[in-house]
């Protein structure tokens, strides 16, 4: 067993798992903007996996373009937000699909669609690869979701404790000694 994997107390979500369900979304998305002009904006960086498999799924003449948000600190609780890049693309008037990760509290992705509507998009409708209903604490729902989970801490596939983890290929919930 290599050194990552044995941080893993338990595969929650299987690369297969993982593989059919991003089929599914993208099924979803292309059949709701047949055709359309679609900007896709990932968050940084944990929809790295997620959305480099989603886009390629998806048959659609899109632009890619990412937003940088932190909730600084590298523990398990999210704290102050603070956005570290900046849309480079104009959204004025154009369809917007927002991904990220993992809706947890609901204070990110809150943040991240206020800051879009700005921007005046014709819409912006939000898929995330997993959710946490348990955790929320803001009213928001992502129109897209992959998978609920329980209240776990998972990292792989893009998420991260501490920055690392994120190379995992599965979805795994961590060894609580190691955060704790
Ligand atoms: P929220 O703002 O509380 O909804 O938190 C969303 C962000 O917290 C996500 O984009 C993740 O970066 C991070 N996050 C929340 N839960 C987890 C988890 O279980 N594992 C890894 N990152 C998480
Ligand atoms: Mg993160």
């Amino acid at each position: 067993m290599s050194d990552l994997s044995a941080d893993i107390d338990k595969v929650l979500i299987s690369e297969k798992e993982i593989r059919r369900r991003v089929g599914e979304l993208a099924a979803q998305v292309q059949s709701d903007f047949p055709g359309r002009d679609l900007v896709v904006v990932g968050l940084l960086t944990g929809t790295l996996m997620f959305l480099a498999d989603l886009v390629r799924e998806l048959d659609l003449p899109l632009r890619l373009d990412f937003i940088g948000v932190s909730s600084y600190g590298d523990g398990t609780e999210s704290r102050e937000l603070v956005f570290t890049k900046e849309l480079k693309l104009d959204v004025a008037g154009r369809d917007v699909l927002l991904v990220d990760d993992i809706l947890d509290t609901g204070k990110t992705l809150r943040a991240v669609i206020n800051k879009l509507g700005e921007m005046n998009p014709r819409q912006v409708r939000s898929c995330v690869l997993l959710s946490k209903k348990a955790r929320r604490e803001y009213d928001i729902i992502a129109d897209y979701v992959g998978f609920e989970i329980p209240n776990e801490f998972v990292v792989g596939y893009g998420l991260d404790y501490a920055e690392k983890y994120r190379n995992l290929p599965h979805i795994g919930v961590l060894k609580p000694e190691l955060y704790s």
